[in-house]
């Protein structure tokens, strides 16, 4: 009985670990994207680093300022991955490794470069 249960355990780790062979590099980029052990990029710079607009007031003299975040998708690696050492009122601090910000990276510029080598065809 005991062996029987064993087997089994070792059966689900198997399954398990060619189960999370199946997640793609693309999916592993999206999934931190969306969840970055913290609050999601996506919920500041849009689902694919588009930017987007937080909030909206007036201000005292009645002229409407945007709170935005901005577009991140096209900007270089460099820029990228040095502006989470910078401190910001706004965006929270993240402690990435650099193969995560990479993936990050990734995520956010390989529809771009698709888009560019659409636009030279
Ligand atoms: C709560 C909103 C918020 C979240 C969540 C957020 N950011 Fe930001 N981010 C900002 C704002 C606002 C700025 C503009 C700079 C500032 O105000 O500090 C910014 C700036 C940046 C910049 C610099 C852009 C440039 O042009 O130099 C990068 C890169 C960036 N964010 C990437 C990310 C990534 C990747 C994530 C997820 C791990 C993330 N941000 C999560 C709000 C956010």
């Amino acid at each position: 009985m005991r062996q029987k249960r064993l087997l089994i355990m070792i059966g689900l780790f198997f399954a398990l670990e060619a189960w999370s062979d199946f997640i793609t590099d693309d999916e592993y980029a999206k999934m931190l994207y969306e969840n970055p052990r913290g609050i999601g990029c996506d919920k500041c710079h849009g689902s694919h680093g588009e930017g987007m607009i937080l909030s909206s007031y007036k201000d005292k003299n009645g002229k409407v300022v945007n709170i935005t975040a901005p577009r991140i998708n096209d900007i270089p690696m460099k820029r990228f991955s040095s502006s989470f050492e910078k401190k910001s009122k706004l965006m929270p601090v993240y402690f990435l490794t650099s193969d995560e910000k990479a993936y990050l990276y990734y995520y956010l510029t390989k529809n771009q470069k698709k888009e560019r080598v659409a636009n030279v065809n």
